[in-house]
């Protein structure tokens, strides 16, 4: 006996197979609920009847079993914090660049206040859902996360980010979970005229403009774009093989507009004629095309004056009744401003007048259109990774920089705005917008978030020494780096501060009052952990405030203190011990709008009084807090 007619011993598994039977007669009743895969019996019930069947209300929305549960986890405040790494980063103080690892979800909530209504443009790469993806789990028991908080960070991260397979039961539901909230949090970040894009495939397009639709309005939707990956997936087997991924696009507002594309030396191609006011074509005066004929516009049917003086009218070759693009009023303008052209053209043996309407190069504008096919495909863009890299591939399916440039250059990006990118990988969108400044000198800054996701303990990636994607995502952007400086020696701010998602900085008590007895405060008499530093307060301190956490931060030494002055005299923060009357009038001096002092930083009570007196009386518009 071979062993496949062995034969099975357990028991067949009717549940399923009646299951399977259900589906195959009617796929439309198929749903997922959340315990899984299942059946909906209203609907079936109605399959099954000639009469309308009473069940719950219709509406025309998506809706999957989670989704009010991500809409609660969107509002739900975070208690986390984010600590600066100065060691990782380049040129801290200076650059305005930010690198947040972290989980987004926790990252869009810590920037809420600072970056509110402050990005223009957001390009997400999230994970596609293709059977095989990882989807991070947000909606984690109470137990479960106390749990991992005792088995720390790194376990956290990689026990949340979990396999969705098709066979899942809630493939759709967990990844439009995950997917909800984040861009609603994205959303508040937008300008008013910002802009978002998000790569998608097959897999989930109509399920992501369902939410998109519903999260940014279906006004706002500004168009998908067909990117040609230069790759044939799913190769080996019959079905129509997949070249392409998606780009939708909303924005906050109508008034987002896109820029129009420089034209190639190809496009110009078309304007092969020139006089002293430069390059120009020729379009025929007579509307071709659809809607031509007299009656579609009776008005721009006239006589025009050839130079010898005959009458022409707008005829079709065939000789029936056309009409001009134009009303007889815009003719006599154009005419006047010589934009009208007269040429002679053989027709049946004979010349005869034809008239044309000039376009100069001046006015030539070209928008992007939703085919993008002739750029570099994901191949090239692993390459160019790799060669950053010393030809060792650490990171599967990063987008190409091309492709993220010309992203860039449709969306209007003015001087020192903020491109965002929380999914952001291997740090492609980085590495465009540093390209793109190194061009225009714009100073566009960027702001990168990533899932310190480990690299498997059999990649090359771990083998040399890349433990998570962030350490490949900020060596990449290193790398990149130094390269467009070496290559066109652009002054321009190629730093990146690097922040790390971790819980409060504060001890237990100063969220939990109450869980202590007023004796047992003593304890607690400096409230912040005993591992953060002056920097990590600061950092919270400036996300308390609302400040963007890519100001500018000096340090200096004030009367023996350590003392922060972040954008000029934006916000001053000490966190030293010993805070009294004499530093607070040399501070006084300096007239700082925000000021921040450890609650436990002062001499004594008396000294605190008196610092806030000081301060009211010598600086009155500084406005100071205690943490
Ligand atoms: C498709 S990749 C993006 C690739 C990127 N566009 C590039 O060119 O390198 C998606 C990334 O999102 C990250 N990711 C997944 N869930 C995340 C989460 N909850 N927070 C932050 N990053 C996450 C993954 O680690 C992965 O690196």
């Amino acid at each position: 006996m071979s062993s496949n007619e062995k034969l099975d011993l357990a028991s067949p598994n009717f549940v399923n197979e009646n299951f399977e039977k259900l589906a195959s007669l009617f796929p439309n009743c198929v749903t997922e609920s959340a315990d899984g895969k299942a059946i909906d019996f209203d609907l079936l019930k109605q399959e099954l009847s000639h009469e309308v069947v009473e069940g719950n209300k219709e509406r025309y929305r998506l809706e999957w079993p989670g989704k009010r549960e991500a809409i609660v986890t969107a509002n739900l405040p975070t208690t986390k914090t984010l600590r600066p790494v100065r060691e990782d980063s380049v040129d801290f103080d200076n650059t305005e660049n930010l690198y947040i690892e972290g989980d987004n979800l926790e990252v869009l909530k810590l920037l809420q206040e600072s970056y509110l209504g402050k990005v223009k443009m957001i390009y997400i790469d999230p994970p596609y859902n293709t059977g095989g993806d990882f989807v991070y789990k947000d909606n984690f028991t109470k137990d479960t996360q106390e749990e991992l908080l005792d088995s720390g960070q790194k376990d956290e991260y990689s026990q949340r980010l979990v396999v969705n397979p098709e066979t899942g039961g809630r493939f759709h539901s967990d990844w439009l979970s995950m997917m909800y909230p984040r861009l609603k949090l994205a959303r508040n970040l937008l300008a008013s005229d910002g802009v978002v894009y998000i790569s998608i495939d097959d897999n989930e397009i109509h399920n992501l403009r369902k939410i998109c639709d519903e999260i940014f309005g279906i006004d706002n939707s500004r168009g998908t774009i067909i990117r040609s990956t230069g790759t044939r997936m799913g190769s080996g087997n019959k079905d129509i093989s997949s070249e392409v991924d998606y780009v939708l696009i909303y924005s906050k507002s109508s008034e987002f507009e896109f820029s129009p594309l420089s034209m190639s030396e190809d496009d110009l191609k078309i304007y092969d004629q020139h006089d002293e006011k430069g390059r120009y074509l020729t379009r025929s005066l007579r509307r071709t095309g659809g809607e031509n004929r007299r009656e579609d516009r009776p008005s721009m049917f006239y006589p025009v004056f050839s130079p010898d003086g005959t009458e022409v009218y707008p005829l079709a070759p065939e000789g029936w009744e056309s009409r001009w693009v134009c009303g007889k009023e815009t003719y006599e303008r154009l005419l006047s401003e010589g934009m009208i052209e007269w040429k002679r053209v053989p027709k049946d043996g004979k010349d005869e007048w034809k008239i044309y309407q000039k376009h100069y190069i001046g006015e030539a504008v070209k928008y992007a259109s939703n085919s993008w096919d002739n750029i570099e495909g994901n191949k090239k863009a692993t390459r160019e990774v790799n060669k950053l890299f010393d030809g060792m591939k650490y990171f599967n399916h990063p987008k190409p920089v091309d492709f993220l440039s010309r992203i860039l250059a449709i969306s209007n990006l003015e001087k020192n705005e903020i491109v965002l990118d929380f999914f952001s990988g291997s740090g492609s969108t980085a590495h465009a917008v540093i390209n793109s400044n190194a061009k225009d000198l714009q100073n566009i800054r960027f702001i990168q978030v990533q899932l310190p996701e480990p690299t498997s303990e059999k990649s090359e990636a771990f083998k040399a020494g890349y433990k998570n994607i962030c350490e490949i995502g900020k060596e990449r952007i290193r790398r990149a780096s130094k390269k467009i400086k070496e290559e066109t020696k652009a002054d321009i701010d190629y730093g990146f501060r690097v922040y790390r998602l971790d819980d409060s900085n504060m001890q237990d008590v100063y969220y939990k009052p109450q869980e202590y007895a007023q004796d047992s405060l003593e304890l607690f008499s400096d409230n912040v952990k005993p591992d953060r530093t002056a920097d990590d307060l600061l950092a919270q301190v400036m996300l308390d405030w609302g400040l963007p956490l890519s100001l500018k931060i000096e340090q200096k030494t004030i009367e023996g203190k350590h003392v922060f002055k972040v954008s000029e005299n934006s916000l001053y923060a000490c966190f030293d011990d010993g805070i009294d009357e004499v530093f607070a009038k040399t501070i006084a001096k300096d007239q700082p709008l925000r000021i921040v002092f450890k609650d436990s930083g002062f001499k004594d009570d008396t000294a605190k009084t008196n610092v806030k007196q000081l301060l009211k009386q010598l600086s009155p518009e500084t406005e100071m807090k205690v943490i």
